[in-house]
């Protein structure tokens, strides 16, 4: 079976095509991304109308690469995939909408995925880790541990309270002048830094849920730089390092809920995994490996370019879902909210009485 996927919910414009091979393997024909990094970068942030229309410029460009590379044609397609939400709602509006238009012209099933389904079943794609496992997504606009139990059966252990844990990394980085996205320049910053020259706050640390809150983090660090300015090189690093010491204590506090969460509902995970850009973080990544070793799992994380937003992942959640015949109509609304949660499922009551 071959989906082409089609992401457009932030600031890349990306299409795939994958190949599903029946027994929940699969492999990556193309991955084209397009990222519009530098159009934003001058604002220090994503602006959705200036995504909206880089989505429109770009679309059918990136589309006729992923099938160019894949050396396959649209015809040959057995499923087109879009990203239906959650996202900026004018790029969502882009990809779903031609995802609709080449479906309704092919005769082709449309499948209207999930952007952080697409993130939870990444690892399916990678390698091959069977439900149920434990998700943490931590990406600039999200902060989630789910389980992950089955397509279209998730459930939230945790989130955050206010800030995703990307987009405190951003603006910290915004606050010490350093450029965007801020993850990378923050942890490159922190590596000739002091992680415990600064007392800042673990927020939630010992709660028995798995949620999060990083505002207070953010705004004793920026009292802390008021406190010291004018900041010489090393007290950026310093405050760099000590913020993200900070936040790897809470990640690996908050998965400790998480898992403990995960046991008493679901049963052990098969693998705790993880997704989103802030994974790159090797802190952090130190953080997850302990929480993964202590309750004896496994810990999967895929390939940097699979973890951040891309078009593969949503072509292989439309491959999972389509194999349960889990096909959308075309006029499925594009949502800019969509919880997990909400997603629909393989109903096997439904299926049965359907069959009858
Ligand atoms: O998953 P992603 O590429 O895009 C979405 O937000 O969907 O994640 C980007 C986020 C940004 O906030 C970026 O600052 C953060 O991930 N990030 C990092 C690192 N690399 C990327 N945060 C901390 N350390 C990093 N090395
Ligand atoms: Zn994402």
């Amino acid at each position: 079976m071959l989906v082409l996927g089609i992401e457009t919910t932030c600031d890349e414009t990306a299409a795939a095509v994958v190949e599903w091979r029946g027994d929940a393997r699969g492999g990556i024909l193309s991955n084209v991304i397009l990222s519009q990094t530098a159009e934003h970068e001058v604002f220090g942030g994503v602006v959705p109308e200036i995504a909206a229309r880089a989505h429109v410029e770009a679309i059918d460009h990136v589309i006729a690469k992923a099938l160019a590379d894949a050396g396959q044609s649209l015809d040959r397609m057995d499923g087109i995939a879009a990203a239906a939400g959650p996202g900026l709602i004018g790029g969502v509006i882009v990809g779903l909408t031609t995802a609709k238009a080449m479906a309704l012209v092919t005769e082709k099933p449309l499948i209207a995925v999930n952007h952080l389904e697409a993130h939870a079943l990444t690892a399916r794609l990678t390698d091959g880790t069977p439900f149920p496992y434990c998700l943490f997504l931590a990406s600039g606009g999200h902060t989630q541990v789910v389980a992950v139990r089955g397509v279209g059966d998730y459930v939230r252990l945790g989130t955050t309270m206010d800030d995703a844990i990307g987009e405190a990394f951003d603006k910290t980085a915004k606050l010490l002048g350093l450029g965007y996205p801020g993850g990378p320049q923050v942890e490159q910053e922190a590596k000739r830094g002091n992680p415990s020259r600064f007392a800042l706050p673990r927020p939630m640390l010992g709660r028995d849920d798995a949620n999060f809150s990083l505002s207070g983090l953010k705004t004793a660090l920026r009292l802390e730089a008021e406190r010291i300015a004018p900041l010489s090189d090393q007290d950026v690093a310093d405050l760099c390092a000590s913020f993200q010491q900070a936040v790897a204590d809470v990640v690996l506090d908050r998965l400790r809920a998480g898992l403990k969460m995960f046991r008493e509902r679901t049963g052990a995970p098969t693998a705790l995994v993880a997704a989103g850009g802030v994974a790159a973080n090797q802190t952090i990544r130190k953080a997850l490996h302990r929480a993964a070793f202590e309750v004896g799992t496994a810990l999967v994380v895929p390939p940097p370019e699979l973890c951040t937003d891309n078009g593969a992942m949503i072509a292989w959640a439309g491959a999972e879902r389509l194999w349960l015949g889990l096909t959308d109509p075309l006029d499925f609304m594009p949502r800019a909210r969509w919880p997990l949660e909400e997603v629909r499922g393989w109903d096997k009551a439904a299926a049965t009485i359907q069959r009858k």
